[in-house]
């Protein structure tokens, strides 16, 4: 099985290369946090995904977590001052100098500007603008990946059990502990949530690619392929944005 918390060959091993401020953009189930995980192992920065911290909050039984839970069970989105102040927070930190790949964020017009304002402040390190990348997916095989999906309860892992099983079933390779079900991952939460993502997310992909730092990568492939084809859009994207 491809275990996206394992460790990964570097493709990029022997080059000093750092994508800075990343985005990772696509319909549910692409292969965002996927992506994500492995460009953790390769670069060592940190992935923030919005997904992963709502569900923290919820996990947590924070004043926040209440807030979401309803509105993520049913496949609509957070508010924006909600996500957008968590995000902020979660940048002030240091592992974030050198770069971090946003899984899930920005998925709003409101967002993308709450965020390229916010970075333009020079205190906020790296000083270079995102890059973004969106992976596409035909919507077809979205269902069948939304479904299939388990993960890892304690170190997030992903597994899927059509097409990236654990060794023994309901069980993480890594750490042998249980893999969960997320609450969002049934046929009719999933398509409110393509509805979501077709009604306000589209927008912002529109805006990263007409700001011309964004390349597509094609996730209808193995995953490893698809790691192969972001990073280099993410070598392209960052010598051209420099
Ligand atoms: P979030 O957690 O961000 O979910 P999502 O965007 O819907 O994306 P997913 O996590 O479902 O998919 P993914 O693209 O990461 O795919 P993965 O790599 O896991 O958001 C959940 C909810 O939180 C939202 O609906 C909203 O309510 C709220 N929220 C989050 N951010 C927000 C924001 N910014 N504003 C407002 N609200 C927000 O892969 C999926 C499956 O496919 C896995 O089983 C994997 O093993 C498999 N797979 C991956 N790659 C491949 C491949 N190449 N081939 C075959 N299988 C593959």
């Amino acid at each position: 099985m491809t275990n996206t918390s394992a460790s990964h060959p570097t493709a990029l091993a022997g080059t000093d290369f750092l994508p800075g401020p990343v985005l990772l953009l696509g319909a549910p189930g692409v292969g965002k946090g996927t992506q994500a995980q492995l460009l953790v192992t390769q670069y060592g920065i940190p992935q923030i995904s919005t997904g992963d911290l709502l569900r923290d909050n919820i996990a947590r039984g924070t004043e926040l977590g209440l807030k979401a839970k309803e509105i993520m069970s049913s496949g609509h989105l957070v508010d924006d001052g909600i996500v957008n102040q968590m995000v902020l927070h979660r940048l002030q930190e240091k592992d974030t100098h050198c770069g971090y790949i946003l899984d899930g964020y920005p998925r709003t017009l409101d967002q993308a500007r709450f965020l390229d304002h916010t970075i333009s402040d020079p205190a906020f390190l790296p000083r270079l603008s995102v890059v973004a990348v969106s992976i596409v997916v035909a919507y077809d095989q979205l269902l069948r990946r939304i479904t299939g999906r388990r993960i890892c309860s304690v170190c997030k892992s992903i597994y899927n059990v059509y097409s990236n099983p654990p060794d023994t079933e309901g069980v993480c390779d890594l750490d042998g502990a249980s893999l969960v079900q997320r609450s969002d991952d049934t046929e009719a939460v999933f398509a409110q949530r393509m509805k979501t993502f077709e009604e306000q997310t589209a927008p912002v992909i529109a805006h990263y690619r007409n700001l011309g730092r964004f390349a597509e990568a094609n996730g209808d492939q193995n995953v490893e392929a698809v790691n192969t084809a972001v990073e280099e859009a993410l070598v392209k994207l960052r010598q051209a944005a420099r």
